[in-house]
């Protein structure tokens, strides 16, 4: 019988699992306890993995369906492996302005994956192939709870919350962060229009609320004059991801970092995109429906 050990990094969420390589067949034995781990820490660091793309992938299978990315330029020998990469498949350094590295900065700012879609992701899956050689270069990902910083929430906020939703767009970088990408196709832009999600979403494993916004796809809280809707977004972007609710992931090769993107925003911290390696690859499981707010459920508290 196989024992994995599960050791949480800090009081509000994320954890360690060690002893099991996720490529063997055997973690069918302890897939439920993982699964469990996954909802209630959020962040699931398996360290020192040995796995191709396709073990990658299969392992991510086992939490649901896998999306496919928008871009083509990012694949990795299928649709659903994608490239987190600053190097061309020869092996070359892109360089800042090739369009690749430029897509890759809109990581930097706090987001949730693929909350442009209607159904947004579950969970992703970055795997660590080669990394910036050290912690002064940034290259790190950062992690915040947005689950307890919904229960920290001051009250006002709430308010100014409740029955709210966001837009979100997957062109917002494009219109807003770098007008040096390329536009859009009209296809793209039919695959991907704008959706929007309740700011503060139910979790129906734990049975807990988080705040859901991003901040690489929208700035704009709805429901408030535009400049009064940006301001709030900012308030409330500010407020959860003070220090005590981020963690912050400095990569090993061969770390895999699964994250619940339902209840937790990431960004990477700027580095030397033009002369470090950075090399990942990632996969993403969809989530099996649009948010839910708690004022859309029944079960759940209300504000
Ligand atoms: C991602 C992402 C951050 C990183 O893959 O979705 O945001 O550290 N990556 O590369
Ligand atoms: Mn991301």
């Amino acid at each position: 019988m196989i024992k994995i050990t599960i050791s949480p990094i800090n009081e509000l969420f994320a954890a360690r699992i060690e002893g099991i390589d996720v490529a063997n067949p055997r973690i069918d034995e302890v897939f439920d306890e993982v699964r469990q781990a996954f909802d209630k820490y959020g962040v699931l660091i398996f360290p020192d993995q040995r796995i191709s793309a396709d073990e990658q992938q299969a392992f991510a299978e086992r939490f649901g369906e896998l999306e496919s990315f928008p871009e083509a330029s990012m694949q990795k020998k299928t649709p659903k492996v994608y490239n987190i990469s600053n190097k061309s498949e020869s092996g070359d350094l892109l360089g800042k302005d090739s369009v690749q590295a430029r897509m890759l900065k809109g990581t930097e700012l706090w987001h949730t994956d693929s909350s442009y879609r209607d159904v947004p992701a579950l969970a992703s899956f970055l795997f660590a192939l080669e990394i910036p050689d050290s912690s002064e270069t940034g290259g790190q990902t950062e992690f915040s709870d947005m689950i307890s910083a919904y229960e920290d929430l001051p009250r006002a906020l709430l308010e100014k919350l409740n029955g709210r939703h966001m837009v979100h767009n997957y062109e917002y970088e494009r219109l807003y962060v770098d007008t040096e990408l390329p536009p859009m196709s009209l296809d793209e832009k039919l695959n991907v229009p704008p959706v929007t999600h309740p700011v503060i979403r139910f979790h129906p494993h734990n049975g807990k609320c988080s705040v859901y916004i991003t901040s690489n796809v929208g700035d704009v809280i709805g429901g408030y004059g535009y400049e009064e809707g940006r301001a709030l977004h900012r308030e409330l972007l500010d407020f959860v991801t003070q220090r005590k609710y981020v963690y912050q992931h400095q990569w090993l090769p061969h770390d895999l970092v699964v994250w619940d993107n339902r209840r937790t925003m990431h960004r990477v911290i700027p580095y030397d995109i033009d002369k470090q390696p950075r090399v990942m690859q990632r996969t993403t499981v969809s989530d099996v429906g649009p948010p839910v707010a708690p004022w859309m459920n029944k079960h759940s508290h209300t504000l």
